[in-house]
């Protein structure tokens, strides 16, 4: 306790010497959501609905001083003090619910930043330093008391959402040495509370995008990957819920997402004083990132965002701020095509002519998009070889790729092809000649997954072959779409040609030059989207979505495990992203049976997409195609871009499933409603939905189903959200879609 008092005061009096003088700041903009007050120093976002406000205590710590719905611009939050001691096992300070704690001094919160100095000092006091608003951003700067490292915090805020985005530079000014053991981007402090329930999101291979809950109690929980990127194990994406009475429009919901494509965690603890704080950023296991004076590093971005209205707001909060503000034509998402994939179909034997004739059918389908997957390149016959060498494979395309190119864009179709740039088969060009390109650790086993080793994307000589190998093949092709594939996790991450000291850089650099390729490669060719897929799902994040058009949510494509896929995907992502295809029957992944009707339309809650082999349908389902891609070129501006309301949740393998999504303009709504097996007698749930206008009127139609003979052809909104609607599914496999229209007084 003394100890601790006399470290405290210490601190204080440095303190004097320098708080108040350092402020560089601009005034800050009542036009804008962030404020400064200067009197009671506290820093007050208000956007959306949300209030986020941070102070500076009296010993020049950053302090969380609220968080949740918006408050009255004069309603007092101030001024920060920390939680007072109680025995001298919890010093003032250990427990503060700081925006951004360095691990020093007395804390036993988890720190965001851990350091140790080349002199073995590992103890670093972040303080209050400045403060600067730029073009509606706030940058605030935290310096330690002795040493000169200097963090500065950055905030973004998204005045519609009320989404957060929050990350640290971390800036060597001192003349040593500073090593980096855990990184986070930020801290977000919940109140204090122990009714709080944490919904995340796990899977694996084929099974991704499951959603679990469980209770916050005393004790830490870690989502995370360990695996060189997001994986699918957990979603970088968590939502914290407080009290029992949560549902999909009720409660209160603290969200967010990290923007991270490599090894991360989100660590989420409640500490003894029943403060919930969810940590997130760099993975600390096997971290470690060396900064020489006068070196710095920036972490990725945590998003986060506060309703009252339930976990289908905190969703559509997501939704929208991804189409407006992360993807790469963000305000104005363009909508995704009806695509055709091969892989299903044909796997490795792909080939100029069946690609034809493949291409041929899928225009006369109505598909928009015609997509090569695997297999076209180098000695890739099976997934054994050719990885690396990105150059076509002249016995399967003779001529190249340009006759298949011309013949889909004459059909009327753009252009896509597959790609997996940062693997290698050892059978391969590229490994025979680099076999030092690989993660690897010198003299030790490299473990294969799909027989292929990872790049290490970290090199620069790897970055640059991979960046002109993919720019040379899109400048030699008409290409408009790139499936960009990552199909293993990491092993032996080690990168030999550096000092040992450097070597866990890795997992930062390897991020940082991924998406330095993609950012050269969409600027040089500004035409060409990109979808990320790894193997299905996982490789999806707030990160990677800055840089593609669309993800692939899982290889599974049975259609009725895809209602729980896309259930889950939706909790964290927008629809517009999601892919979805039309597969054959028997399903691959786990031989079930299902219609054509109830394949299409579980696939249309998405980017609908076809991956069957179509070359076998028959006329009749030529026409069901058709008519459901019509339908669907309808309706994909509301399924894709609108606010999607959960009705049914088809979680924990429940029966039924329900989605409906409302237009941006109101005018429209579409409702999926599946029954995956009928129990006994039991009626299908009437169908209330949600969203609409009250006092509009809507008529409705059906693109597949019946709804009850009584259903009036119009209604108003009023209607279809408190009587409802009755489609009466029955049997196994079972599948209704209704369309809303608004009706022109
Ligand atoms: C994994 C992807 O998820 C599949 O869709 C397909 O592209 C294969 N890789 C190709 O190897």
């Amino acid at each position: 306790m003394n100890r601790a008092k006399t470290t405290m005061a210490a601190a204080v009096l440095a303190l004097g010497a320098w708080l108040g003088s350092s402020v560089s700041a601009a005034p800050s903009r009542p036009d804008t959501p962030i404020h400064y007050d200067a009197a009671q120093r506290i820093f007050r976002i208000d956007a959306g609905k949300v209030t986020y406000a941070f102070g500076v205590d009296h010993d020049g710590v950053l302090q969380t001083l609220y968080w949740g719905s918006r408050l009255a611009p004069d309603d007092p939050l101030g001024p920060a003090t920390p939680p007072a001691s109680r025995s001298s096992f919890d010093a003032i300070g250990s427990n503060t619910p700081q925006e951004y704690a360095g691990w020093g001094g007395p804390i036993t919160v988890m720190p965001d930043l851990k350091v140790h100095f080349a002199d073995g000092n590992r103890d670093l006091l972040l303080r209050y330093d400045s403060y600067k608003i730029n073009n509606g951003n706030l940058q605030v700067t935290l310096r330690d008391l002795h040493a000169d490292v200097t963090v500065v915090l950055n905030y973004t805020v998204d005045p519609a959402t009320g989404i957060i985005g929050r990350s640290a530079r971390i800036e060597n000014h001192a003349k040593q040495t500073v090593t980096l053991d855990r990184v986070a981007a930020a801290s977000w402090n919940l109140p204090p509370a122990t009714d709080y329930s944490l919904r995340y999101l796990t899977g694996t291979w084929a099974s991704e995008w499951h959603v679990r809950t469980r209770a916050l109690t005393p004790g830490a929980t870690d989502l995370e990957s360990r695996r060189g990127s997001t994986g699918d194990e957990n979603n970088p994406w968590f939502a914290i819920e407080r009290g029992g009475d949560w549902n999909e429009s009720h409660g209160h919901v603290w969200f967010g997402a990290l923007a991270w494509s490599g090894s991360w965690s989100i660590h989420i603890d409640q500490d003894i004083l029943s403060q919930v704080r969810v940590t997130g950023g760099f993975n600390p296991f096997d971290f470690s990132y060396r900064l020489e004076p006068g070196q710095s590093l920036d972490t990725p971005v945590f998003y986060a965002g506060y309703t009252d209205d339930g976990i289908g707001e905190a969703s559509r909060l997501m939704h929208r701020f991804e189409l407006t503000r992360i993807l790469p034509a963000a305000p104005k998402p363009k909508l995704r095509p009806v695509l055709y994939n091969s892989w299903e179909a044909t796997e490795f034997k792909v080939n100029d002519q069946d690609q034809q004739r493949l291409a041929e059918k899928a225009a006369k389908l109505g598909v928009e998009r015609f997509v090569v997957d695997d297999g076209w390149f180098g000695a890739r016959n099976s997934d054994h070889a050719g990885l690396g060498d990105w150059v076509v494979n002249r016995e399967k395309f003779p001529n190249g790729l340009k006759p298949l190119i011309d013949k889909v864009h004459g059909l009327g179709m753009s252009f896509g092809l597959w790609v997996e740039p940062e693997m290698v088969n050892p059978d391969s060009d590229l490994y025979r000649q680099h076999p030092d390109w690989v993660l690897n650790f010198t003299g030790r086993q490299r473990s294969e997954g799909r027989h292929q080793l990872v790049l290490n994307l970290a090199r620069d000589d790897v970055r640059d072959y991979v960046f002109n190998a993919l720019d040379k093949l899109l400048k030699e092709n008409d290409i408009q779409f790139l499936k960009w594939d990552y199909n293993r996790n990491w092993s032996e991450p080690g990168w030999p040609q550096l000092a040992p000291e450097d070597q866990q850089k890795v997992y930062v650099t390897y991020v940082q030059h991924l998406y330095d390729i993609m950012r050269r490669l969409r600027a040089r060719h500004p035409g060409v989207e990109i979808e990320s897929c790894s193997g299905g799902g996982a490789r999806v994040d707030l990160g990677i979505m800055g840089l593609t058009d669309e993800v692939w949510p899982s290889d599974n494509t049975d259609p009725s495990d895809r209602l729980s896929i896309q259930d889950g995907f939706s909790y964290a992502y927008a629809p517009a992203v999601m892919m979805s295809w039309v597969t054959g029957s028997p399903n691959w992944v786990n031989k079930r049976s299902s219609s054509l009707d109830f394949r299409f339309l579980s696939s249309m809650q998405g980017g609908l997409g076809i991956g069957a082999n179509i070359m076998e349908w028959t006329p009749a389902e030529d026409a069901t195609a058709r008519s459901y891609i019509e339908a669907y070129k309808g309706i994909r501006a509301t399924v894709q871009l609108g606010r999607l309301y959960r009705l049914l949740s088809p979680q924990e393998r429940a029966p039924y499933s329900a989605t409906e999504s409302v237009a941006a303009d109101g005018n429209q709504a579409v409702l999926f409603a599946f029954l995956r097996q009928g129990q006994e007698a039991q009626a299908y749930p009437t169908i209330h939905l949600q969203g609409l206008d009250s006092a509009a009127r809507y008529r409705y139609r059906l693109i597949h189903g019946k709804a009850a003979a009584d259903t009036p052809a119009v209604a108003s909104g009023a209607y279809w959200m408190h009587h409802g609607i009755d489609l009466g599914l029955r049997g196994d496999l079972d599948a209704a879609a209704v369309v809303f229209d608004r009706v022109r007084p």
